[in-house]
């Protein structure tokens, strides 16, 4: 799909032989004389239509409007949240009458996040899952225009970070959604080397000797149940000196969680091949960093195998010994998340990083406190938290902290190891991060539990692309804050 932004008055996008034409009238909306402001000043005063976020009126063939189809669409505040609504509530009608060519005019100066909110919007309203049809239909719409006021630098910028996160959204739905024959542990590997490609990209892909050579001991007893090869993922992005400390992404990659010996229930168990979510997030912001290139140090790591009931399979009581060295019980096999991220925590440290992320599917009590609205947040560093927290505001890509304390890790304790694999079920969310907290005691850390955000269950059944926006709203707003200067510098007075 080609996305563009183009300078577009009400009075021109009346002339605008577009197929569709969608008119965003915000709260504050003036008419002028134009064709279309006439139309909103005549529906508004019949009570046809209001400027409510989502409300809308459709119309055809309307003298002095060269669009075919145009929809009047009630903004609100015209804030991101009401953009989104709005959009919520006209894409359907966009997807199922296959229009080809779109145009979206904000006849009014829109806001950053409204652009992004917006493109976003378009991006996930229209997609459309073709890998494993034998017959795709494949999205309709090709061309979307989105037609501002003035063609602002700000309002440009917006609009290409925008984009970049639609993009990395749509790698990240894809892999997510393909079933895990198709997304096999080395099928990621392959696709992580094609995604950091190019300059500043570097990608290495290590396989079970070279893991076993490092010593990932709690990672390969998750593995060893699978006929499939497990992929330890390493991606890097250097946009920034190789002296400024990057920040480390830690994706789950459980390409399908069958819960090992201890199986999980039949029903619904084909869900579990977005175990590998988290993972798809780290390749989307991959992707996204390769249409933006900015001056940050991102590294990418993912942990991939596939969590199988066999012969050869880790047994509940089994004891195993991580990188760190920490032994670990595993009183229940189905907690297998942790104990391939444990380790990849325990390979960051070697980067020396800012920061590091794990982003996980990682608890079904996670779903239970949060549902599929917010990402779970857990954090050592409030810093971090804080600046997380906010880029899922601005990306509207939400996530909510929870708490760490040291009373949630009472349940971890084992008769066997330095830890086990589980606690209790109270809680259960917390005691995960409390277990993945022992192994990132060496640098600032969060973790991400997105069991409830990453995909849609039920009739819209799906991957939803989250949260590669709050991660590259975060790794952008990070290389802002250190490529501006430590102290300012008192301004010069310019002689004019
Ligand atoms: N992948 C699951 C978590 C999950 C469950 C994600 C439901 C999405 C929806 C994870 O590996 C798992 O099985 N967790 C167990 C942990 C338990 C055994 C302590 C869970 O949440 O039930
Ligand atoms: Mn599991
Ligand atoms: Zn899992």
């Amino acid at each position: 799909m080609n996305f563009e932004l183009t300078p577009l008055s009400l009075a021109s996008a009346c002339q605008d032989k577009t197929e569709a034409l969608i008119v965003l009238v915000p709260e504050t909306f003036k008419p002028g004389k134009d064709a279309i402001s006439q139309l909103i000043a005549h529906a508004l005063e019949a009570k046809d239509f209001d400027l409510k976020a989502g409300q809308m009126l459709a119309a055809y063939r309307v003298a002095g409007i060269a669009a075919a189809k145009i929809w009047l669409l009630g903004a609100g505040s015209a804030s991101a949240v009401h953009i989104k609504t709005a959009m919520s509530a006209v894409l359907p009608q966009i997807k199922s009458l296959q229009v080809k060519k779109l145009t979206i005019l904000f006849p009014f100066n829109a806001d950053a996040s409204a652009i992004q909110a917006l493109v976003g919007a378009v991006g996930d309203g229209t997609y459309v899952y073709t890998t494993t049809q034998s017959k795709p239909k494949g999205r309709q719409l090709k061309n979307v225009y989105l037609g501002v006021p003035h063609l602002e630098p700000m309002i440009q910028k917006a609009f290409d970070i925008a984009k970049a996160t639609w993009m990395g959204v749509e790698v990240a739905k894809e892999w997510a959604n393909r079933p895990a024959n198709h997304a096999t542990p080395t099928a990621l590997g392959l696709a992580a080397k094609s995604l950091a490609q190019g300059r500043k990209f570097s990608c290495e892909v290590l396989g079970p000797k070279e893991v076993a050579k490092l010593g990932m001991g709690s990672f390969i007893s998750v593995a060893q149940g699978s006929r499939e090869p497990l992929r330890f993922i390493v991606m890097r992005y250097q946009g920034a000196a190789a002296s400024v400390a990057p920040v480390v992404l830690v994706g789950k990659g459980i390409t399908f969680d069958t819960g090992g010996i201890s199986i999980k229930p039949a029903p619904e168990m084909d869900e579990m091949k977005f175990d590998m979510s988290g993972a798809a997030s780290v390749l989307g912001v991959f992707k996204s960093l390769s249409q933006l290139m900015p001056a940050v140090n991102v590294v990418g790591l993912i942990p991939a195998c596939e969590n199988m009931p066999d012969g050869q399979a880790v047994k509940p009581g089994d004891v195993v010994t991580s990188m760190s060295g920490q032994t670990i019980e595993i009183l229940n096999t189905d907690a297998e998340g942790r104990l391939v991220l444990c380790d990849a925590l325990t390979y960051a440290e070697r980067f020396k990083p800012a920061a590091v992320i794990d982003i996980a599917t990682l608890t079904g009590a996670c779903v239970i406190a949060l549902g599929g609205v917010r990402t779970g947040l857990f954090a050592s560093d409030d810093q971090l938290a804080q600046a997380l927290y906010q880029a899922g505001e601005v990306s509207q890509d939400l996530c909510w902290r929870l708490p760490l304390d040291d009373a949630y890790g009472e349940g971890l304790k084992s008769h066997f190891a330095d830890v086990a694999n589980v606690g209790g079920r109270a809680g259960g969310a917390i005691s995960a991060a409390k277990f993945l907290q022992r192994f990132a005691k060496a640098f600032p850390w969060a973790h991400l539990d997105i069991a409830g955000t990453a995909w849609k269950s039920g009739a819209a059944k799906g991957a939803t692309g989250r949260p590669v926006g709050m991660l590259l709203t975060y790794v952008l707003t990070h290389a802002a804050e250190k490529s501006a200067p430590v102290k300012a510098t008192p301004a010069r007075k310019v002689k004019a």
